[in-house]
């Protein structure tokens, strides 16, 4: 079965359910987000995370926003809490441009209704950011789904699939990315085995991409990210598949930290990298990967491991989340509207421009 990382409950006055990530495996807890400063530590700290369900969740969090009474309940004040709650929300992790197209998508589409509303009022208004957060959750879904089965044919009968982080159901709204490339293969009744990077500082890896395929009965094994040079030489994987938090106009991909020494290993062996998202994960307002901005997080996350601490004190820590696969290294961008082999400036926009 496929887990649901996040849902709305309730109508304008509802709130986000969430599955609290931080805790899996060891338990399936849901979190509650009834304001806008939950919502935010819930992303800052990874209790939702992924670039897809990041978007999701900020668009639902515009709504938590806009919950309280202001002072005369006038439009004017309802657009002003509005865009200050894309700003606080984007604000929360850098790198997912996913987190900042669905809160500016609201923020745009919310001036367009204003405008084209003589008779708009703070409470449709309010009304009208729940429909278009509802409609971002309904549109990752079929991405979700479409991503799947465009990509399951690159997974061959018996092959070995390396992925990277976690880029499942948890990491979306729908099935996931990179995962729902294995849940189509496997609804074919294709026979593969995963290998799971365990995705060090914070075990993406080991903690959810191994709880959702074992559930969803896929072959899968976890490995220590320093394994996946000597796996590839002993010829066990035949595809390395992970997601992306954003893509550039050349194709240049950044992804969690260790995707892009998959990459050059990969390359190495002959082995084709792929990379699966929605078209949401691309950023055409920027050339190349060079411009990505990359989350540096908290060295208590090198430091401790799972609690004890494992580096001496004081030690200093560098601990970039994400880093950046150059696009000449990626064989194909599995996208919801097409395949899009040898990324390149030409080949991205093809594919994203002429779907419309
Ligand atoms: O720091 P995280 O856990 O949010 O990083 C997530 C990833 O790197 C995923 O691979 C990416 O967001 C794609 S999710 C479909």
């Amino acid at each position: 079965m496929i887990a649901q990382a996040l849902k709305w409950a309730g109508d304008v006055d509802g709130f986000l359910e969430l599955v609290d990530q931080r805790r899996l495996p060891a338990e399936f807890v849901k979190l509650q987000c009834r304001d806008t400063g939950q919502l935010y530590e819930a992303i800052k700290t990874l209790a939702v995370r992924g670039a897809p369900a990041i978007g999701v969740a900020a668009a639902y969090g515009l709504v938590l926003g806009m919950q309280k009474p202001t002072p005369d309940d006038s439009l004017e004040q309802a657009m002003q809490i509005l865009g200050q709650s894309c700003e606080y929300l984007a604000s929360a992790r850098p790198t997912a441009v996913n987190l900042f197209w669905a809160t500016e998508r609201i923020r745009r589409r919310a001036e367009e209704f204003v405008a084209g509303q003589p008779e708009a009022t703070a409470v449709t208004l309010r009304e009208f950011v729940l429909s278009e957060a509802n409609a971002i959750c309904a549109e990752d879904v079929d991405m979700c789904r479409r991503i799947g089965v465009n990509g399951q044919k690159f997974i061959k009968e018996d092959s070995g699939i390396l992925t990277h982080c976690n880029a499942g159901a948890l990491a979306t709204a729908g099935q996931g990315t990179a995962l729902s490339v294995m849940f189509e293969a496997h609804n074919k009744g294709r026979r593969f085995k995963v290998y799971a990077d365990e995705t060090r500082p914070l075990l993406q890896g080991a903690r959810l991409t191994a709880w959702e395929l074992q559930r969803a009965g896929i072959d899968v094994s976890v490995i220590c990210d320093n394994m996946a040079g000597w796996l590839m030489a002993q010829d066990k994987i035949n595809a390395v598949i992970t997601g992306a938090d954003r893509i550039a106009a050349n194709g240049d991909t950044a992804n969690k930290i260790g995707t892009y020494s998959l990459s050059i290993l990969a390359r190495e062996h002959g082995i084709p990298f792929y990379i699966a998202a929605p078209s949401s994960t691309f950023d055409l307002s920027i050339r190349t990967g060079a411009e990505i901005p990359i989350e540096q997080r908290s060295a208590d996350e090198v430091t401790k491991f799972a609690g004890t601490q494992t580096a001496p004190d004081g030690v200093d820590v560098y601990n970039p989340a994400f880093d950046v696969t150059q696009a000449r290294d990626i064989t194909a961008i599995i996208t919801e509207r097409g395949v899009i082999e040898n990324p390149n400036i030409d080949s991205v926009a093809e594919c994203l421009v002429s779907y419309e």
